[in-house]
């Protein structure tokens, strides 16, 4: 018996890097997965099915209203309910590295469509369905560049520390409904080497301050993921845990 056995699981941003892995460690323990993105989700149907899984891939924007509403029917129409949302999706490994002044306003704005609007447009849409079964979870991923301020993607940064307060927000305001929010904040998991090359010796920096002296890889995510989508989080909402393998305290 998996920890989510038979759990219907909306993981956005599925189709690689770290949704991808999401994906996967639900499969491992008994959810039915809904992977959604712009981006063709195949590899990661087939992946789960090879676990002996199940899984259907929905194409959606989740910068857009309609596009995250089919998400959500799409859900209900294949296994008949929504247990829990994953807000993964991001606008990051194209995001702009350097002085502010030359982030661009079109960027900015997509930034803030996708990371913010985002998940609040695919919480809007699973809520109907999570409060007539009066249980739901979500889980919102941010990131450590708030904590540590991290320079050179303000824009990044910002729609980030954002989620820190759309969690807190969601969660008193559907926790009456049986519905946990909860923050999943990672740190640096340079899983994209071309991401990586862009920014060498970051790794390096970032490994020699964790008290885990090592790479962080998507796969170190899953645990917590699967923990706050459980039983064994009952009771645990509106809160932000930090998966860093020591390079911050809070
Ligand atoms: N990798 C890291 O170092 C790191 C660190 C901290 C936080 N995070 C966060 O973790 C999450 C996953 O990061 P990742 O490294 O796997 O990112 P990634 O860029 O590898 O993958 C992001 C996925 O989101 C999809 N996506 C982008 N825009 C979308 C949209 N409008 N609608 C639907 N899907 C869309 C992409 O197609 C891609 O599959 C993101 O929220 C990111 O901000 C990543």
């Amino acid at each position: 018996m998996g920890l989510v056995e038979e759990q219907v699981v909306i993981v956005t941003g599925a189709a690689k890097g770290i949704g991808r892995a999401y994906c996967e460690g639900l499969a491992r323990e008994g959810a039915k997965v809904v992977a959604a993105d712009i981006a063709d989700c195949d590899d990661v149907i087939a992946a789960v099915e090879a676990l002996g899984g199940e899984a259907v891939s929905v194409h959606a924007d989740v910068s857009d209203l309609g596009s995250t509403e089919a998400m959500a029917a799409a859900a209900v129409e294949r296994f008949g309910r929504i247990d829990a949302l994953v807000n993964n999706a991001a606008f990051y490994m194209a995001v702009t590295h350097g002085p502010m002044e030359d982030v661009s306003l079109a960027e900015w704005d997509l930034c803030f469509d996708v990371n913010v609007k985002g998940p609040w447009l695919c919480s809007r849409a699973v809520v109907p369905a999570m409060k007539a079964q009066g249980r739901g979870r979500i889980v919102n991923i941010a990131s450590m560049t708030v904590n540590d301020g991290t320079p050179g993607f303000p824009h990044y940064v910002a729609s980030k520390a954002a989620i820190w307060g759309l969690t807190r927000s969601l969660a008193k305001e559907l926790g009456p409904s049986g519905i946990a929010v909860n923050t999943l904040t990672p740190d640096y998991i340079p899983h994209n080497e071309e991401y990586a090359a862009q920014q060498p010796h970051v790794d390096e920096i970032i490994t020699s301050k964790r008290a885990f002296r090592r790479t962080m890889v998507p796969e170190d995510m899953v645990g917590t993921m699967i923990y706050l989508l459980s039983p064994l989080s009952s009771f645990v909402t509106g809160q932000n845990i930090w998966v860093n393998g020591g390079s911050g305290f809070h």
